[in-house]
């Protein structure tokens, strides 16, 4: 099968960072801001491989990174670790490595986003079911009647 995705230890660090912040915070710690540097862990070390035709779901808690790992993958931010390749028919896009020419076209014509402040991604003027399934339709992965069709 062919592989869309690979993302390999990604981590979002909020604030200067110092070598403490990840094994000074997390669960065990019952905190994500470093005691060393005051610094916001918002995502440590996220890994996971994205196959063509898959849809990944990604739960969590409130504050557990979801949101801060999309963003990273959609270049709303640069993530303080980690790599990201995203393989399509021209190879290899190694994802924080791509100038800003190369991300802004993967952005308009690859990747599509749903905020979840519904007025930054929403379309109003077409039903919810639409705001979906053009997304998915972007994607090239289904057709519209295929998305219709599935529960
Ligand atoms: N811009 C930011 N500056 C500082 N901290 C942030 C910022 N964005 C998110 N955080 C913090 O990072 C952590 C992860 O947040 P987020 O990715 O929004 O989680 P989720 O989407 O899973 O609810 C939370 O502790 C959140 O408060
Ligand atoms: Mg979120
Ligand atoms: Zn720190």
């Amino acid at each position: 099968m062919d592989k869309i995705l690979e993302v390999k230890g990604l981590s979002q660090v909020y604030g200067p960072g110092c070598n403490l912040c990840f094994t000074s915070t997390g669960p065990e710690f019952e905190t994500n801001i470093c005691p060393h540097c005051g610094s916001i862990v918002a995502l440590h070390d996220l890994s996971f491989d994205l196959y063509k035709g898959e849809i990944l779901g990604i739960m969590g808690e409130s504050g557990s990174g979801k949101s801060t790992a999309v963003k990273c993958l959609y270049f709303d931010q640069m993530p303080y670790s980690g790599s990201a390749i995203f393989f399509d028919e021209t190879g290899q896009k190694p994802l924080f490595k791509l100038n800003p020419a190369q991300r802004r076209s993967l952005r308009n014509h690859r990747f599509g986003m749903v905020y979840q402040n519904p007025n930054l991604g929403l379309n109003f003027d077409i039903s919810a079911g639409g705001n979906i399934a053009e997304r998915l339709l972007m994607s090239q992965v289904m057709n519209y009647s295929e998305i219709r069709a599935r529960p």
